[in-house]
This record gives C-alpha cells, sequence and structure tokens, in this order.
C-alpha cells in the first residue's frame, strides 16, 4: 500500500501555488459532452479523479488531449452513452455524466458511483430531478433511463451539491426552461455555470438559492478553473498545525471567509497581500464551536483539516458534522496520536493536548487523508499514513508542495 512519510516539527514557510479545483473541474469535464465543439479546460489539476473522468469521456467516444495543465475535450465523435460500474465506481463525479448524456443522448445510465466513504450517500435527488425533466426508468435494466427532457420547476430536499450541478447540465439539454429552488450555493456550481455561459448558455442565479436555465446547448467554451478552496483551506490549516508564514497563491480567500474566520480565532494573523493569503501561525486557542453546513457555511470538506489543526489549540472546540452522516474516521487516527477527543455521534470534542507523537495511521478517505498529514507535521517523530490513493485523488503534488514549505513529508 502507497504511503506518505512525515517527520515532523519543523515550522512550515515559504510559498505554495494552490491548484484548480477538483470539484469545479470534475463538473466542467461531465459538461464537455453537451458541446458542439471543442472546448478547453485550463488550469485542470493532475489528480486520479480527473483521470477517471477523462476515461469515461474517452469510453463514450470524445477525443481528449492534455497539454501541462490545459485539457482539450473534442466531444463530437461521442456516441455511447451507458458507462460501465467499474468507471462509476471510481468516484463520485461520476454521477454528473447522468445529466450530461440525458441531455445529449437521451439515454443514461445511473448507478451508485464511487467517492469517499462518508456515510450514506444516496443519489434520490437526482434521480427525482431527472425524472422531473421527463427521464423514465428503463424496466428491463437498472439505472438505465431516457426520454426527452422538458424544463419544470424542481425543488431540492436539501442543497445538494451535486444533485444541482447534474439538473443544471440536464436543463441545459431540456426544451424550455428548468428553475433549481433551494439550489447549493457553492462557488463550484458558478464555474460550472460560467464554463456553460462561455459556450453560449443562458443562465441565471447561481450563487443563489433559485437557479433558472433557458434549455440550449453550448457551442464552445474556454475556461479556466477557479483556484481550489479546499487545497488552499489544507495548507492554511498546515501552517495553523505545524506553525510558520506561509503564502497561499492563486486563492480566491472570497471562498474561503468561514474557514480563515475559525483561523483567526484560533490566533492565526492571515492577510491578503498581492493576490496571496498570507498566514502566519504560533501557539493556537480554542476558536469554540464549528458546524459545518452548506456554503457559505463552514465547508464539511475543511471539518477533518481543521480538526487536525487544532489538536494542539489551548482549550476544547466543539464540533459538529451535520452535512455527511460519518464523516469522523479521522479521529481514530488523531487518538492514535495522542490527541484527547470525545466523540459522540456526529459531534466531536478536542481537548488541546501538548504534544502529538508519529504513529503509523490509515487515510480513510481524502480529507481525512490529508488531515492525518496535518496532524502528523506538528507530530514529534514520524508519522506513516497508509492509504495514500485516497490523497492522490484530490491533492495535486501534496509531498512536493508541502516539501517547499520546508516540512519532510516523503512518499514510499
Ligand atoms: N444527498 C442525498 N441525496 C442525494 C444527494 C445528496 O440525500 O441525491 C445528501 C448526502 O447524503 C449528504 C448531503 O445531501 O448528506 C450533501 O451531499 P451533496 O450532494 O451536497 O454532496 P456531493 O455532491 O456528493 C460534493 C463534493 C464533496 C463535498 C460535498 C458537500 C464533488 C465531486 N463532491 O459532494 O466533496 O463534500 O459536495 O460540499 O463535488 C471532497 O472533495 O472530499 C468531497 C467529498
Amino acid at each position: 500500500m502507497q504511503s506518505l512519510l512525515v517527520d515532523g516539527g519543523k515550522r512550515l514557510s515559504g510559498e505554495v501555488w494552490i491548484s484548480g479545483s477538483k470539484n469545479a473541474v470534475l463538473p466542467m469535464l461531465a459538461a464537455t459532452v453537451l458541446f458542439q465543439e471543442p472546448c478547453c479546460i485550463q488550469s485542470c489539476p493532475n489528480l486520479t479523479d480527473v483521470d477517471a473522468a477523462v476515461e469515461i469521456l474517452t469510453h463514450l467516444g470524445a477525443r481528449v488531449e492534455r497539454n501541462d495543465d490545459c485539457l482539450c475535450v473534442d466531444p463530437r465523435p461521442i456516441w455511447r452513452w451507458d458507462i460501465p460500474d467499474e468507471l462509476m465506481n471510481r468516484m463520485r463525479g461520476s454521477v454528473f455524466f447522468a445529466g450530461s448524456l440525458m441531455a445529449r443522448m437521451g439515454k443514461c445510465r445511473l448507478t451508485q458511483p464511487g467517492g469517499c466513504s462518508l456515510g450514506k450517500r444516496p443519489v434520490n435527488f437526482h434521480i427525482d430531478g431527472l425524472t422531473a425533466l421527463g427521464a423514465s426508468p428503463d424496466n428491463d435494466n437498472e439505472g438505465v433511463f431516457s426520454g426527452h427532457l422538458v424544463g419544470t420547476e424542481i425543488v431540492l430536499p436539501y442543497p445538494s451539491v451535486g444533485a444541482t450541478e447534474n439538473l443544471i447540465l440536464a436543463g441545459v439539454g431540456a426544451d424550455g426552461v428548468t428553475t433549481i429552488h433551494n439550489a447549493a450555493r457553492e462557488p463550484e456550481i458558478s464555474c460550472l455555470c460560467d464554463f456553460l455561459r462561455a459556450g453560449g448558455c443562458r443562465i441565471s442565479g447561481d450563487g443563489t438559492a433559485c437557479i433558472r436555465v433557458d434549455g440550449g446547448l453550448p457551442v464552445s467554451s474556454q475556461m479556466q478553473v477557479i483556484p481550489d478552496r479546499m487545497e488552499a483551506a489544507t495548507f492554511a490549516c498546515a501552517a495553523a498545525s505545524a506553525g510558520g508564514d506561509v503564502l497561499l497563491c492563486h486563492v480566491e480567500p472570497g471562498h474561503l471567509s468561514s474557514v480563515l474566520d475559525v483561523l483567526q480565532r484560533a490566533g492565526c494573523d492571515i492577510v491578503y497581500v498581492d493576490g496571496c493569503l498570507r498566514i502566519q501561525a504560533g501557539d493556537l486557542i480554542s476558536p469554540g464551536s464549528i458546524t459545518t453546513a452548506p456554503y457559505p457555511g463552514f465547508p464539511t470538506d475543511a471539518q477533518a483539516p481543521m480538526m487536525a489543526a487544532l489538536l494542539r489549540a489551548k482549550g476544547t472546540t466543539m464540533i459538529d458534522e451535520t452535512v455527511f452522516s460519518d464523516r469522523l474516521n479521522h479521529i481514530t487516527g488523531f487518538q492514535a496520536m495522542g490527541a484527547h477527543i470525545e466523540r459522540n455521534g456526529n459531534c466531536a470534542c478536542i481537548h488541546g493536548v501538548d504534544h502529538l507523537h508519529g504513529r503509523t495511521v490509515t487515510a480513510q478517505d481524502l480529507r481525512g487523508g490529508a488531515a492525518l498529514t496535518v496532524a502528523a507535521l506538528a507530530a514529534q517523530g514520524k508519522t506513516t499514513i497508509l492509504g495514500l490513493r485516497h490523497i492522490l485523488r484530490g491533492y495535486e503534488d501534496f509531498a512536493l508542495k508541502l516539501r517547499s514549505l520546508g516540512a519532510d513529508v516523503h512518499q514510499a
């Protein structure tokens, strides 16, 4: 099993470039299916989840070319609509192809996608929304839907990021107007809408809870992916955990407000200068309580890295995970490293300790794996983090970037 080796206890200093956002680029790659001409995505991160999306596109018949961080897709030769289970299971982002394939081919196969194990992750909102737009399940073939899409009003029971994105993609291929109420407001959704608008689509209201999509397929587009706010949050937490003076370049501070607010309450000095965030961290204090919530609330994806940063903060921190039903698996690893945490259901009560110790621990999901690394940077001695494959799904050059800040982190 591939692992990360961390020799902790070194303060971080220097500058790091934040890559394009994983969770923005995955729906954009699914969106390329809708275009009538080739389109290019710049600042595309090099991640195994992106590789999986490219494999799906290639399987469908698209031509995909990558030059450094620019990924160009020619969707014109696409002729298939079915995605085999093996490809669906690789990542959660495979679910987005349902909306765009329904829109382009009038047919799709929507089975349970892969992705991190965070408790229950049903796709009922996606299916209900596509059904409202006119997709009908095929009785003989499990997971196969077909039909002609016609715009309608959809009310999501919860502002699901993935369902919002999927229904925008489907709405683009539907006749007439699709309105999504109680839509998610995450910046990755606006990035997807910008990409589609650059191709001529008429979409409004993204960033609010009500999105309107006028049907009509995009022509061609070229766009830069927004900076990855979760990678930025993880590096900010790494600086807070290990202490130091770190510059995060290529960031959108407005996307990080709730995370930066907690770090400031914990005692970090944070300023935004010349397009970079400067984070200076020494001894931390508890920021009080943190509750995860849909954007603009505190992001569930930053919950584990933030918990890692606060393991040595003076006082008691309460963290309540409300978005996913089981996303606290990293606690076991933190406890093995000497953290004092009480878990009660989806809540964690963290009592700051003076020291953490290096241990062998196992990453069980993407953000949990990154969080174990964040904790290991502050621990005395050596930590081995097993399950590196989880981290590689969402962090480009993770070890290399941490080394550029003076950390002793190597892949093995
Ligand atoms: N939900 C349902 N039914 C559905 C869809 C969602 O009950 O049909 C529930 C989920 O079970 C969960 C909640 O709604 O309890 C929120 O899920 P959401 O659909 O918003 O999440 P997602 O689209 O599956 C994306 C990101 C996640 C991120 C969440 C929340 C991608 C590829 N994934 O997942 O990212 O945590 O939004 O912000 O965009 C990660 O990057 O590590 C990651 C897990």
